[in-house]
């Protein structure tokens, strides 16, 4: 409970007559990887959000103790301003100088392989050196929680086995919490310690891929959590 990152108890979410989170409990401890798998439009942005705290309008109780970063499906880098400054546009500004900012940024680059891009403007940046800039921008914060929406879903499928060792790499350098939100039940059970599942509005289903003996069972179990039979295709 002391080295939790995340905590959430009986958190529920309703847009108008819709609830989307019912009663959800959550912990995320300090440098663990978690993933969250759930059926599109099951809440798991929103949930996501709560713990961001961009969203507030909730009922239940939503402690974060640290710093918390967020990085999206798109990477919302602003066009108008250089690479290095994207990185450091979540940081506090004020007494901090622009020489200061500038070894900052380049330090996160230099941790995503992107060092030599910290003068370019992001729309010359392929979909791929984005995503890194915006996991550069997520990670010079130090976050304690590191909030991941479907980070490598814009990818192609090279990119993405790229992006996935990156990650790795980061996670065991900076040791944040990390929830990862993602529709690929194979991305979760490969990058995370514990994958649990979102259905219903609350979670359904907690399962530990580095102790399951049986890799294709326990996939198979995490399809059935999400409703997904395979004999369905054959
Ligand atoms: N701002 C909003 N206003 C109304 N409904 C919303 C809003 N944001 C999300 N929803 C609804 O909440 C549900 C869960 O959305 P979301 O968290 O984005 O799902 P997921 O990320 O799992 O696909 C969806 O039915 C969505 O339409
Ligand atoms: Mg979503």
């Amino acid at each position: 409970m002391a080295d939790a990152v995340a905590e959430i108890r009986d958190l529920t979410k309703r847009f108008g007559d819709r609830t989307v989170l019912s009663g959800l409990d959550l912990t995320v401890e300090r440098g663990e990887f978690v993933a969250l798998l759930g059926r599109s439009g099951s809440g798991k942005s929103t949930l996501l959000r709560v713990l961001a705290g961009l969203d507030n309008q909730v009922e239940g109780s939503v402690d974060v103790p640290g710093t918390v970063s967020v990085a999206f499906q798109q990477p919302r880098l602003l066009p108008w301003r250089k690479v290095w400054r994207n990185v450091v546009l979540g940081l506090r500004q004020e007494g901090v100088s622009k020489a200061r900012n500038r070894t900052l940024a380049e330090k996160a680059l230099a941790e995503v392989h992107l060092a030599e891009h910290a003068d370019d403007w992001p729309l010359t940046l392929s979909g791929g050196e984005a995503q890194r800039v915006s996991l550069a921008r997520a990670l010079v914060r130090e976050p304690g929680l590191l909030l991941l929406d479907e980070p490598f879903g814009a990818l192609d499928a090279l990119t993405r086995i790229a992006m996935h060792g990156l990650v790795q790499d980061l996670w065991r350098r900076h040791r944040p919490g990390v929830l990862l939100v993602t529709h690929d039940v194979d991305e979760a059970l490969l990058l995370a310690g514990r994958v649990l599942v979102l259905d219903g509005g609350r979670i359904v289903a907690e399962h530990r891929p580095r102790e399951a003996a049986d890799h294709d069972d326990l996939r198979r179990r995490v399809l059935a959590d999400l409703g997904v039979t395979e004999d369905a295709h054959a």
